[in-house]
């Protein structure tokens, strides 16, 4: 049988990568399929646990909970508990605290790394790729991890100087599924909806982007 992660975060300490856009998409991926979800905001803006009690009031229905917990010994203890308690716990991580990315890496299952696709921006996740090899020390294979290019625009996508600013670990892969710059998931959280709330071609595709991504990220956790 397939295992299934009962923790997923969205880590990476650079801001404005994603990580807030994937993980409420996560949840609200996987709340429509019928699991428990509880999403986790680490991050001091808080903008996923808003937008995340916003979608509870546009769909009363959602098992869908929000939490935000952003002290690392909070987090270490609670995740835990909360993974006993939820199918399925999504953790938005913080920009900059390496100490708050830390305690959830102790914790998560499986780590996905939003990354834009420019050099710079490459090279500075290997803050996070350092992280996930230390706690990997401690903890054996987990947290299991992959790396995803997001807001990439159509057809500037360079996959093979990503892979190679990124060191190409078949440790922390990049993932196939690429995350396209979609104006949809700019207009979600206003509309208190995700994509998959929305109608319209535009937001049917951008919905497909990430099914294919926790498609992919799930046969990674069991691969
Ligand atoms: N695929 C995408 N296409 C277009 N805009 C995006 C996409 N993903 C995220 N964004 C936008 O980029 C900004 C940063 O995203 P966010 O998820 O908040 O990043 P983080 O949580 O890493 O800071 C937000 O304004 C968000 O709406
Ligand atoms: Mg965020």
């Amino acid at each position: 049988m397939e295992n299934f992660p009962g923790i997923i975060a969205f880590v990476n300490q650079k801001g404005g990568v994603g990580k807030s856009t994937g993980a409420v998409h996560a949840a609200d991926c996987f709340a429509r399929q019928g699991k428990k979800v509880v999403l986790v905001d680490a991050d001091a803006q808080q903008s996923s646990f808003q937008w995340v009690a916003e979608l509870n009031e546009s769909y009363p229905d959602l098992k869908l909970s929000s939490q935000a917990i952003m002290n690392p010994e909070d987090l270490f203890d609670k995740l835990q508990k909360l993974a006993e308690e939820y199918d399925l716990v999504v953790v938005d991580g913080p920009a900059k605290s390496n100490e708050i990315t830390k305690a959830i890496l102790a914790r998560c299952h499986l780590a996905l790394i939003p990354c834009r696709e420019s050099i710079v921006e490459l090279r500075s996740s290997g803050d996070v790729l350092r992280l996930i090899r230390q706690v990997r020390e401690l903890r054996g294979d987990l947290p299991k991890a992959a790396i995803f290019l997001t807001q990439v625009k159509n057809g500037t996508v360079l996959l093979r100087e990503a892979r190679e600013a990124l060191g190409d670990d078949p440790a922390i892969p990049l993932m196939e599924t690429i995350i396209y710059d979609r104006q949809v998931f700019k207009d979600a959280p206003g509309q208190a909806t995700t994509v998959y709330g929305m109608a319209g071609r535009p937001a049917k595709d951008a919905a497909q982007l990430y099914d294919a991504l926790f498609t992919e990220a799930l046969k990674i956790f069991n691969g």
